[in-house]
């Protein structure tokens, strides 16, 4: 099989990097299209040298911008590759907007070029369609022709949507094949935090959702809350760029115990969470990899999409509407809590270290009748 891999963002090269590495073991053609949607070396380089992602066969270069100026750019860029190519199958991960662009145009081209489109992590939900995460979601899912879960509440989300039961397949969670594989890696050179910064019995902090940095008013309570949480437990955080704006814009000065940083690479941020008391996130992968590590998270949003991190994994959900008072309380007792060790019986079924292969599997076996792009609608003309 001919493939084209896309990715653009930070929480899609983690994805991808077991996926790749699947495909080529089993004799495929994975071609990757890097559309450039985070484009500092930190945001991007530095995590194709960390997970052993072969240089992209093609860089679309759009960086920021508009939802609509990304989203347009991508497709721009994408369109004359995808027909150029010809590939099989389009493989899009996750839910930026990378992802919703390469799935619009592959939509558009697939009957002409005879190619499918697959989506890695299918069925996530927060119903919340503030977040334009969720709008990328609804669309790529909607898109895809076969779409690969890794979560039991990610399967009945698109039974309950009414996606055929023959083009999802549970293939469980690909994140969790890089966490396991940076885990076992020796430490190397790279981006790793100055020892000063790491203080003992420290906790992590990331957040970067426009809901909780856009907003002066909320990002103000939050830094307020991890100034008070700071005095118990020392705070690590490397800021990402968009928090930095906004920092900057607030002119934030951290007390002594709240330490910034630079955005990590993945073996450094990896190795943070594993020694971390507690983690304070808005991240969707965060609560992901805390849960398999069995690191307390308290997750910072009104909802999540991976309920299954809070009902079988270490995750917290801060009590809403939010409170100084409730987010210091919380996450000082996730921290008391402490780690949870022994037993995987709080690790979801699938997050294994064995996705890439399941989603080979799937691509090879994919029958093309059961694909969206094989179904006329009746009231199609
Ligand atoms: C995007 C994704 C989000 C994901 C996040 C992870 C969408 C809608 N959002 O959000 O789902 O969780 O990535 O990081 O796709 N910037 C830099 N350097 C970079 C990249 C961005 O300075 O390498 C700046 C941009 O100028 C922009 C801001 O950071 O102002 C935000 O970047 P953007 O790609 O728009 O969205 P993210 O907030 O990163």
């Amino acid at each position: 099989m001919k493939l084209i891999v896309v990715a653009g963002a930070r929480p899609n090269f983690m994805k991808i990097a077991p996926i790749v590495r699947a495909l080529k073991a089993r004799g495929h053609r994975a071609l990757i299209v890097h559309t450039g949607q985070h484009y500092d070396s930190y945001m991007s380089d530095q995590f194709f040298k960390d997970l052993d992602i072969p240089a992209p066969d093609y860089s679309l270069g759009v960086g920021a911008g508009s939802h609509a100026e990304q989203t347009a750019r991508v497709m721009l860029g994408f369109d004359p590759i995808l027909v150029e190519e010809k590939p099989d199958w389009v493989l899009v991960v996750g839910d930026v907007n990378s992802t919703v662009a390469a799935a619009l145009v592959t939509s558009k081209r697939r009957v002409e070029l005879g190619c499918r489109l697959a989506h890695v992590e299918a069925g996530l939900r927060s119903g919340d369609w503030r977040m334009p995460e969720e709008v990328n979601r609804v669309v790529t899912d909607s898109l895809s022709d076969l779409l690969l879960t890794h979560s039991p509440e990610a399967l009945d989300a698109l039974i309950a949507e009414g996606v055929p039961r023959k083009r999802i397949v549970a293939v469980g969670n690909v994140m969790i094949d890089s966490l396991f594989s940076a885990l076992e890696r020796e430490p190397h050179e790279g981006s790793h935090p100055d020892g000063n910064y790491v203080p003992a019995g420290f906790g992590l902090v990331t957040l970067h959702r426009p809901s909780n940095v856009d907003d002066p008013e909320r990002l103000q309570l939050l830094l307020n809350a991890l100034g008070e949480i700071a005095t118990e437990v020392p705070l690590v955080w490397p800021v990402h760029p968009r928090a930095r704006k906004q920092l900057a814009a607030l002119n934030y000065q951290p007390p002594a115990s709240v330490h910034l940083m630079t955005p990590l690479g993945y073996p450094e941020m990896v190795r943070l969470q594993n020694s971390a008391r507690v983690v304070i996130t808005d991240s969707g992968g965060l609560q992901e990899e805390t849960t398999a590590l069995g690191i307390p998270c308290v997750t910072l949003r009104q909802s999540t999409e991976r309920p299954v991190t809070v009902t079988e994994g270490t995750n917290t959900m801060i009590p809403w509407p939010l409170t100084h008072q409730s987010i210091v309380s919380t996450v000082l007792s996730a921290a008391a809590r402490g780690r949870t060790t022994g037993s995987r019986a709080g690790i979801p079924a699938g997050w294994d270290g064995r996705a890439a292969e399941r989603i080979v599997s799937a691509l090879e076996t994919a029958d093309p009748a059961d694909a969206q792009c094989a179904r006329q609608d009746t009231k199609a003309s």
